[in-house]
């Protein structure tokens, strides 16, 4: 008995520090290291939503699980696409395996339709708009921005890379005659510009792939903010997380994603929308169509 106890003291010890200690903290997930393999970490989801840079905030309970189950069900369906990812498996039901990565610091948002943010910047655009060819917006993430040289007046700005540099838009104002209220000379992947094409490119096959699974369950993914990193291999992979907090999804006419939040909505029919996501990309599968190749006889060149 004494031994039996021993053995689980010392488990539970070799446990507890990779649960205890923390890599990082946001606002809706815990990182990790994983004692395994420095490579890689283990993402945790909270019960917190937030919205408005945080500015709102709230929680309720299962929204970790929630969240944790529909990353690792949209991940699982990009890898089977083949999509670069830093997710490795799901550990439990709050939990998943990914790659440590150094983390670039854009929030990339792909658009089908003009929902949000691009609509105070467009105007005259009508809500819904369609875009038959996939829009693809870079934000700067200059909240945790260090060294770039100077100070940044506004965070989170809508960024553009010129030939005079990379330049900064307020998110919040019409597009169409602002000037860019900084030029940064010095700024993320600056040294790498091929990769905001490589990241553009990844990110627009990553939607189209999540457009029609949505498809098949009857709803219409509208727009979408994704992140990506390098990992320790030095590869370009899709990272961070892909959850209901993530992207806008309509169904029946109705925002089934964070939108509720932001507007307002009970926490409990958030909650019940968020089940119900989770449910609904659960069932993300791989279709397994046939491709067939029939080839003609030769006898079908001769003219009759
Ligand atoms: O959400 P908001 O209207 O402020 O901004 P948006 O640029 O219209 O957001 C486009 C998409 O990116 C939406 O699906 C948002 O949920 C998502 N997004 C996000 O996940 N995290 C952010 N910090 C900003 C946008």
């Amino acid at each position: 008995m004494k031994k039996k106890l021993i053995s689980i003291f010392v488990f539970l010890c070799a446990i507890i520090p990779a649960f205890g200690e923390i890599l990082a903290e946001g606002k809706t997930k815990i990182v990790r290291p994983y004692p395994e393999d420095p490579t890689l970490a283990i993402f945790e989801s909270k019960d917190d939503i937030t919205a408005f840079n945080g500015l709102k905030h709230d929680a309720f309970q299962g929204k970790g699980e929630f969240a944790n189950q529909t990353t690792c069900n949209v991940f699982r369906l990009l890898a089977d696409c083949g999509i670069p990812l830093a997710f490795r498996k799901q550990l439990d039901s709050h939990h998943f395996l990914g790659e440590m990565c150094q983390m670039i610091p854009y929030e990339v948002v792909v658009r089908r339709e003009a929902h949000g943010s691009y609509l105070t910047r467009h105007p005259s655009i009508e809500k819904e708009t369609v875009f038959p060819k996939l829009v693809v917006e870079f934000f700067l993430k200059t909240r945790n921005l260090e060294g770039m040289g100077v100070p940044i007046p506004r965070h989170d700005p809508l960024f553009q890379l010129t030939d005079s540099g990379g330049e900064l838009f307020l998110p919040e104002t019409p597009i169409e005659g602002q000037k860019p209220y900084l030029i940064l000379s010095d700024f993320p992947l600056k040294d790498r510009p091929a990769l905001f094409e490589e990241i553009a490119l990844m990110a627009k096959q990553t939607f189209l792939i999540l457009e029609k699974a949505w498809q098949l369950e009857n709803a219409r993914l509208v727009d979408f903010k994704v992140e990506f990193g390098i990992n320790s291999s030095g590869k370009l992979v899709l990272a961070d997380v892909i959850d209901n907090d993530c992207w806008r999804v309509v169904q029946n006419g109705q925002y089934i994603d964070k939108q509720i939040f932001r507007d307002g909505g009970a926490i409990d029919k958030v909650a019940e929308l968020y089940k119900y996501v989770t449910a609904a990309t659960g069932r993300f599968t791989l279709p397994c169509n046939q491709l067939i190749l029939w080839r003609e006889s030769e006898s079908d060149h001769v003219l009759k």
